[in-house]
């Protein structure tokens, strides 16, 4: 069977071009910043021309990656406020330079007042910050934000905050975790088959290496470590129909939150903390 295309959008075909295209605005303008340097050092008519030019360039460049992220922006699925802070501190450096430049080819060179020179450069500083945010923002959409810093020396990260990582085991976390959120969903949906009282498929619950030994088909129901190897948790994601969903069809299933809960705890460590409350 044939798949039907999507129909065909410009916007699909130009938006990630965006993403090619940004580094020519980028190259120009820091080349006319380098250009500039080195005109105060030594001014003269063709340095002062090629400054006009790399800044030049960079404002139409600019506009047609504005453009071209206005398509892209329309298809991604982004973080909305990164997406908004990207666009302002994108169009903030297009209006910027755009603003250098007239300054610059208009007034600047006939003048050469020195508070002319100074608003131009002071234009140029706040154009290379505001490129500097809008290039992180972008970074961090393309990327994700640990784009710069993941591989970073470990003391640097340290200093950066950035070790907080919410994916690694953390025993602690997961000790104080049972007796407050996971032990009151076992107890009120599973004990009542797999407690002490009752084993259904000769699974207990209550205690951990129980748990983790399993039941009759001899596969672990609790892994430490890793939720989608636990047979609790791939039966507990079953649809409501499948024969094998826990809790069985008839009785109350897992909420969601139950069931991320549950994921969590194993991630890290599906510590029982204190001894379990008999049921
Ligand atoms: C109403 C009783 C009942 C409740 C409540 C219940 N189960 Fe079960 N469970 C059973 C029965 C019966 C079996 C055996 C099914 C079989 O062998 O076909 C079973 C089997 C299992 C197995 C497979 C054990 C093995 O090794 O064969 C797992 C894992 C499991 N249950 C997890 C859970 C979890 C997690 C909960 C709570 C979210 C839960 N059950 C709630 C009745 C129940």
């Amino acid at each position: 069977m044939m798949h039907a295309a999507a129909p065909f959008e410009w916007s699909n075909f130009l938006g990630p071009f965006h993403v090619v295209m940004l580094h020519l605005p980028i190259g120009a303008f820091v080349l006319a910043v380098l250009l500039e340097i080195w005109a105060t050092r030594r001014p003269s008519e063709g340095a002062r021309q090629a400054v006009a030019v790399a800044l030049g360039f960079s404002v139409a460049a600019s506009w047609m990656v504005a453009l071209l992220g206005y398509l892209r922006a329309s298809h991604g699925e982004y973080d909305a406020q990164v997406v908004y802070w990207h666009t302002v501190l994108g169009l903030a450096f297009a209006l910027l330079i755009t603003a250098t430049w007239l300054l610059y080819v208009k007034w600047y060179p006939a003048a050469q007042g020195a508070r002319l020179r100074l608003s131009y450069r002071g234009l140029l500083a706040v154009s290379s910050v505001c490129l500097v945010a809008a290039a992180h923002g972008g970074g961090t959409l393309t990327h994700g934000s640990k784009f710069l810093t993941e591989g970073a020396p470990p003391a640097l990260n340290r200093f950066l905050g950035n070790l907080e990582s919410s994916a690694k085991p953390d025993p602690r976390a997961a000790a104080q975790m049972f007796p407050t959120q996971i032990e009151p969903i076992l107890a009120r949906k599973c004990y009542p088959c797999h407690g002490a009282e009752k084993q259904k498929g000769k699974l207990r619950l209550d205690q951990r290496d129980l748990a983790m030994k399993g039941g009759s088909s001899g596969e672990p129901a609790l892994v430490p470590g890793d939720p989608l190897k636990s047979r609790l948790i791939v039966v507990s994601l079953l649809p409501p129909d499948h024969d094998e969903v826990m809790p069985p069809e008839g009785k109350e299933a897992l909420t969601a939150d139950e069931t991320m809960a549950l994921i969590r705890w194993i991630q890290s460590g599906a510590s029982y903390g204190e001894p379990a409350i008999q049921p």
